[in-house]
């Protein structure tokens, strides 16, 4: 048994290399490549290594377009780590610190010979021994210095290093290709090797490649790595700045963890931590395996791109009835959490992409910005995938799709107002941080809400409804189990979606989550009225106008009711936002959410609204405190005059405070102005400033 599944990860183990050493491509992540050499070689520390395992052998072989060069130390591979535990274990095995820590960058190994300083050869790493000669590909690379600087130089040195696409460029790039329609590249690391195995330098020269050394093959005179560094550095060879040495395995995790955060503020990618053994006599000692230096371990971060299959692709209805594309994928880990998921944002993106139904995808979830697929892996098609094509109505209501005006790429649903989904999808916003943030109305509750399931009938047919529930209309509600991270309706054993009684307990009492969202509601009643106004998911009218708008009017009825003259003179409203809100009023069903809050005690103006606040008014972004009493105006009237020019009026002095209007009798506020040096001015000071 274990014999025969040792010969298959022999055998998948050097194809995935032949392709990524010769072809540049990635069949597999690099992670579940890991994954297999790690199988077998625990296999075979109990059967034996054969001669010629790929666990005894480095990398590739070198293709047959560049000549080869035979190294003169050979290059070697790196044990992994993927715990803290396994990394103490390593370094028990070390003998422990003074370790040097740098960033394991994920891009292309390189050996640059030297002779009396002077470049005279550039090899890739081969199968270790040999490598292909791209000698005249690396003289084009900024920043690697054709002739060492400083002195002192041996006759002939190996510097190693890796080469890299800076990850800026890298972006750039591959916006370019997709805005031209083309596939992008699967990764930084894949468009670095590409563009250095070019057999025209004058293509790597195009490209933006840059390169850091972290080694050589050897060199007699010195104590430890981090000298190694120094003199590198000293000779005008680009080492990076973000080593470290930690005296102990615990400081060394630290910087593991450290940089495992600003992983992505790096120049380029990283796929884990290198730890070294610092001190060059001890590395000597420890020597090496065939493949590895035992004075050395990568620790390796959770892989952030993964290869798998994408299943199908299907089309959600978004609240503004937009219908986005997304990917629904084999499961996988990426990054740390499972992902199953991922937009597409609309049908040309998919085109762009030139991903087929079936393929196998390159998943991408760089830290917590949202997964993106990259691309399909082509090599590994087999026929059967097939193109997705946009679907002409709306997977909910039936209802025909169309763009909102020609030469629009999103298409929409335009059965704003019974769409399931854009009910629910609207109804989720409401409860929103963005809106009215209303803990217990979260997306489950809002499909609880709007699902018409028998024997009840939703209780929310429109936003309308939602400030009028009752524990009556509540109590009877049944709802599928969703799965809170897929949105998805759960089943049982038989297959069947479960179903449960949702705002009520088993002895018929209402549950908690029902009392809270009543309570909830009551409480949103009365939210800031910007907020108010962005919960009615108006096309275009976000926070940001929302503020606008509710500060120039002070009621959502006059904002619905001004021209869209009078709109769009608002600052930060164009005449684009204006229609949008004038279409929105002219439906009646709107006009009858607006009528129904209201009635339920939704509050729809701001209390005492006394004319706008100015934003550029003399005050603006200023912070004022008045204090003591004055002799021409109260000093409510003193504060009300602050706010009317764009000023915030406060009761307490600190080091914000811009300055101090200051009458007979003030005491503390006087004092602390004085103590933090903060301006203080009169009465007439202050009337004088208000009349410039
Ligand atoms: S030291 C004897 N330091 O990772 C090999 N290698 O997976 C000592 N790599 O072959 C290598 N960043 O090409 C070292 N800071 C770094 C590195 C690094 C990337 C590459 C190197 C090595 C491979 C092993």
């Amino acid at each position: 048994m274990s014999e025969k599944r040792i010969e298959e990860l022999r055998r998948q183990i050097q194809y995935y290399r032949d392709a990524y050493y010769q072809e540049n491509q990635s069949l597999i992540s690099d992670y579940d490549y890991d994954l297999l050499e790690r199988e077998l070689k625990s296999l075979e520390l109990a059967h034996g290594v054969a001669e010629g395992s790929p666990t005894v052998l480095v990398g590739g072989k070198a293709s047959e377009v560049f000549a080869p060069v035979k190294h003169l130390t050979p290059m070697m591979s790196l044990d992994n780590a993927f715990s803290e535990e396994e990394f103490l274990a390593w370094s028990q095995r070390a003998g422990g610190g003074p370790f040097l820590c740098e960033p394991k960058i994920d891009g292309l190994a390189l050996s640059i010979t030297y002779e009396n300083g002077v470049l005279v050869k550039a090899a890739t790493r081969g199968d270790g021994e040999t490598g292909e000669d791209v000698t005249q590909n690396v003289l084009t690379i900024q920043g690697v210095p054709h002739r060492l600087s400083g002195s002192n130089h041996p006759a002939v040195i190996e510097i190693r290093g890796e080469v890299y696409f800076p990850l800026k460029a890298f972006e750039k790039l591959n916006a370019d290709l997709v805005a031209a329609g083309k596939p992008p590249f699967a990764n930084p690391r894949n468009s670095a090797s590409g563009s250095l195995r070019q057999k025209d330098p004058a293509v790597t020269a195009s490209r933006p490649l840059r390169m850091l050394v972290h080694g050589f093959g050897s060199f007699e005179g010195l104590n430890t790595q981090s000298e190694v560094y120094q003199l590198l550095e000293s000779w005008g060879l680009p080492t990076t700045k973000q080593f470290a040495v930690a005296q102990d395995a615990t400081s060394a995790y630290k910087f593991i963890t450290q940089l495992s955060q600003k992983r992505h503020d790096l120049e380029h990618e990283i796929d884990g931590v290198v730890v070294k053994v610092d001190e060059l006599s001890r590395q000597r000692e420890l020597g090496a395996t065939s493949r590895a230096p035992r004075w050395a371990i990568a620790y390796k971060y959770p892989p952030e791109q993964v290869n798998t299959k994408l299943l199908d692709i299907k089309v959600s209805i978004g609240r503004t009835g937009r219908a986005t594309p997304f990917a629904v994928l084999a499961p996988v880990k990426v990054a740390g959490s499972e992902v199953e998921f991922a937009t597409l944002h609309n049908q040309d993106q998919v085109r762009a992409k030139g991903i087929l139904i079936g393929d196998t995808v390159v998943l991408r979830k760089a830290g917590d910005v949202i997964p993106e697929i990259l691309g399909p892996v082509v090599a590994l098609r087999n026929g059967s995938e097939r193109e997705f094509v946009m679907p002409t109505h709306c997977p909910e209501c039936s209802f025909e799709l169309a763009p909102a005006q020609e030469g629009d790429v999103d298409l929409r649903c335009p059965n704003a107002e019974s769409c399931p989904a854009q009910l629910r999808e609207r109804i989720a916003y409401i409860g929103s941080r963005a809106a009215l943030d209303i803990e217990a109305l979260g997306y489950v509750s809002a499909t609880a809400l709007t699902q018409p399931l028998e024997p009840s009938q939703p209780p929310v047919q429109s936003e309308a409804d939602l400030f009028d529930l009752t524990l009556e209309k509540l109590l009877p509600i049944r709802a599928y189990v969703l799965d809170p991270d897929t949105g998805l309706p759960k089943h049982d054993a038989d297959g069947n979606p479960k179903i449960v009684d949702f705002f009520r307990k088993k002895d018929g009492s209402p549950a908690e989550v029902a009392l809270k969202l009543l309570a909830n509601l009551e409480e949103a009643k009365t939210r800031e009225l910007w907020k108010i106004l962005t919960s009615l998911s108006i096309r275009h009218v976000g926070p940001v106008a929302a503020r606008a708008l509710c500060n120039e009017f002070g009621s959502i009825e006059k904002i619905l009711q001004a021209s869209e003259d009078e709109l769009s003179q608002v600052d930060g409203v164009g005449p684009t936002l204006a229609s949008s809100i004038k279409d929105w009023y002219q439906e009646s069903w709107h006009q009858r959410i607006i009528e129904r809050w209201k009635a339920s005690g939704v509050q729809l103006e701001i209390p005492d609204f006394a004319g706008p606040v100015l934003t550029d008014g003399i005050f603006s972004g200023m912070t004022i405190v008045v204090t003591g009493s004055m002799q021409s105006m109260t000093r409510e009237d003193a504060e009300a005059k602050i706010i009317a020019q764009g000023g915030k009026a406060s009761s307490s002095v600190s080091k914000k405070t811009s300055f101090v209007v200051a009458g007979p009798g003030a005491g503390s506020k006087l004092a602390k102005a004085e103590e933090l040096g903060i301006e203080v001015i009169d009465e007439a000071t202050f009337i004088a400033r208000l009349a410039s």
